[in-house]
């Protein structure tokens, strides 16, 4: 099968496409077609790492893992012997955190994983698109305490686990602001943002007149002192990044000691159950994929650097149909 194998970390140059060995499912495991992929910041922070922890996951010296692509949507080819919930022909979806792997033409995932039956009303680049963000959102919103009129402000709103976490937030019932670039005022808003912060013409951390009960930093770009102010007595803080120096861990260690204004730093775990959470809010039309741009194959080099410009609204899709 054609697959991009990177046996190096580095630039996006280190990807190359290339003839592999097709798997082989185990007996609990299901053979998938991958008719889309994604490249996501998940895939680049383990074939570049920035910090030292992914390569303690990854491999110190070089990668472990020589397949990325975590999110993935396709056709069950074939199925292990003890495989029950599954049979050949099913439309799936999910998430291959741990051995990643979607960069190929198939790949194999035990039945038990974060896969379920693509929902009905969406294309297999829709639902390519929507794991990584949402469970990485999904781990900050499960910390959430959804009580009436609850306020939560999201920045970087246009990201992938931005956009998830408005999209989330906004299901569980909180007034969202969501702060973006100029392109992606008129989205927000179709979400359901109830206000809109260009950060091109505004710095929100500069309000005085506003606070929050939670504040989502999706894109790292702000911190917990930036923010503190916003924040209500109780308030939460959120970042998709480790910070200055690492500061979230250790305010996410220290913070809760203190009763008042928190930062949380959730681990982020994908499982089945979560993947059937998503599918049915999809079926309801309670969430939608965010794409920016589609490639093929071919250009997974082009596709990683648009990824790591930071300026992809939403989701970059790998359509392998
Ligand atoms: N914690 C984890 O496990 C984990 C995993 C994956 C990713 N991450 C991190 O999470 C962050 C977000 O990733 P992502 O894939 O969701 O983001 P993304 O898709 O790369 O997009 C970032 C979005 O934020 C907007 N933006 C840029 N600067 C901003 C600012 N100062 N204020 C508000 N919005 C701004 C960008 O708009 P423009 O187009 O105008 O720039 C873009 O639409 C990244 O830093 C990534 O490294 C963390």
């Amino acid at each position: 099968m054609k697959a991009v194998v990177n046996t190096q970390y580095g630039p996006p140059e280190v990807l190359h496409l290339m003839d592999v060995e097709k798997p082989t499912p185990k007996k609990n495991e299901l053979l998938i077609k991958i008719h889309a992929t994604t490249v996501n910041r998940t895939d680049c922070g383990f074939r570049d790492p920035q910090y030292f922890i992914v390569r303690l996951v990854g491999g110190l010296f070089r990668p472990k893992k020589k397949i990325l692509g975590s999110e993935f949507a396709g056709v069950v080819e074939e199925i292990g012997n003890d495989v029950k919930a599954f049979k050949q022909g099913d439309s799936v979806f999910g998430l291959s955190t741990i051995n990643f792997g979607a960069h190929a033409e198939y790949i194999c995932i035990a039945e038990e994983k974060s896969i379920g039956l693509k929902p009905v009303n969406m294309s297999y680049n829709e639902a390519a698109a929507i794991c990584d963000g949402a469970f990485l959102a999904l781990s900050n919103i499960k910390k959430i305490d959804f009580k009436a009129g609850i306020k939560i402000l999201v920045n970087g709103a246009s990201g992938s686990i931005g956009s998830a976490a408005m999209q989330l937030a906004i299901y569980f019932g909180a007034e969202v602001t969501a702060v973006c670039n100029t392109g992606s005022l008129e989205l927000m808003k179709s979400l359901g943002a109830t206000e809109v912060i260009d950060f091109t013409n505004e710095d929100f951390t500069k309000r005085d007149n506003q606070v929050f009960d939670v504040i989502i930093d999706a894109v790292g770009k702000s911190s917990f002192f930036k923010c503190k102010k916003l924040l209500k007595p109780k308030g939460l803080y959120f970042s998709s990044e480790l910070g200055y120096l690492s500061q979230n861990i250790y305010l996410a260690l220290l913070t809760p000691l203190l009763g008042g204004k928190k930062v949380l730093f959730p681990i982020p775990k994908d499982t089945k159950e979560d993947i059937l959470f998503f599918k049915k809010i999809i079926e309801e039309g309670k969430y939608k994929a965010i794409i920016d741009r589609i490639y093929r194959l071919e250009q997974i080099v082009e596709a990683t650097k648009y990824v790591e410009t930071g300026q992809k609204t939403g989701n970059v899709v790998i359509n392998m149909e």
